[in-house]
């Protein structure tokens, strides 16, 4: 067969894991072909010539070597045609997106088209539709946990309170797991939370701690207002600090590294074994392949 792999929107730390593990089961009996910069490759034909030994080199690393991207293009029924173009061009027979939910819905246009896809979930949001896990989760959550511990000791110093942000889009799931890891005081995560309840934590925790930690997920409340509302309320010493990229990039930890492998391992085995048109799942703690349905 010839198998296409590309990386589409954000990336994770394990990713470059899975690559090459996909690679090292598939490229004997199958010809591989690597996408630079995710569906922009499909639609510019773009492919890299990159070979076992390279993907081995940079197996540990961040990131991820055939570059990635969020491809407005690829919404566009005119480009996903162009890219099927190519596809059948280059006798691809399948191709393998690693990605999260937007690129979820790119290889359904795939499929729609007739070709035959592999998914594998891989964003930090951890918030792909049946899976229990996604590529670059837990390392997300070590850099941003390690982060808050860094910085927190110069808030010990000072007994100041800090807000981190944390990265998730509207998904809570690296905020409530690194709230856990750091023994955060509140974890502004969702609509039921509020500026109010913040501040009635605070000034219950503020008499225990010198350093509260607030753990808040993104897009939901500016940090500014909640660090002057919580200033003003409880006449405290507040800082904010916006945990950001640090989450995404870095190696990925040894658990990271063992799921990207499964998650490689199973998609190759059901390849060979011809179950096409699935996304690689967790599910109750084992990696399964799952119909894509639509
Ligand atoms: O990949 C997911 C994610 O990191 C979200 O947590 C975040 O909101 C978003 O991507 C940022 O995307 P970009 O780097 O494209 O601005």
């Amino acid at each position: 067969m010839n198998i296409g792999i590309l990386a589409s929107g954000g990336d994770g730390a394990g990713m470059n894991y899975c690559l090459y593990n996909l690679y090292k089961k598939l490229y004997k009996k199958h010809k591989i072909f690597l996408f630079n910069r995710g569906f922009y490759g499909l639609i510019n034909n773009d492919i890299l010539n990159y070979n076992f030994k390279y993907l081995k080199k940079h197996k540990d690393d961040g990131g991820i070597i055939i570059k990635t991207s969020r491809c407005k293009e690829f919404e566009m029924k005119k480009y996903q045609d162009i890219a099927v173009e190519n596809i059948v061009k280059n006798k691809i027979d399948l191709i393998i997106v690693m990605g999260g939910n937007g690129s979820f819905n790119g290889a359904k246009e795939l499929i729609v088209r007739s070709v035959k896809v592999m998914f594998i979930p891989c964003t930090i949001d951890n918030d792909v539709n049946d899976s229990e896990y996604c590529i670059g989760f837990d390392t997300a959550c070590y850099n941003c946990a390690n982060f808050i511990k860094h910085v927190n000791t110069t808030m010990q110093s000072f007994n100041r309170t800090c807000i981190y942000e944390a990265m998730g889009r509207e998904c809570p799931a690296i905020a409530i797991t690194v709230g856990n890891m750091v023994d955060a005081d509140y974890l502004y995560v969702g609509n039921s939370c509020s500026v109010e309840n913040c501040i009635d934590v605070l000034r219950i925790a503020k008499q225990k701690k010198d350093a509260p930690i607030v753990i808040l997920r993104e897009n939901l409340v500016d940090i500014k207002y909640l660090r002057q509302e919580i200033e003003k309320k409880l006449n405290i010493d507040v800082r904010t600090c916006i945990v950001g990229y640090v989450q995404r990039g870095g190696k990925p930890t040894k658990l990271e590294k063992l799921n990207a492998k499964k998650f490689a391992e199973t998609c190759a085995k059901n390849i060979n074994q011809k179950n096409y048109n699935n996304s690689i799942v967790v599910k109750n703690n084992k990696f399964v392949a799952k119909k894509i349905i639509f």
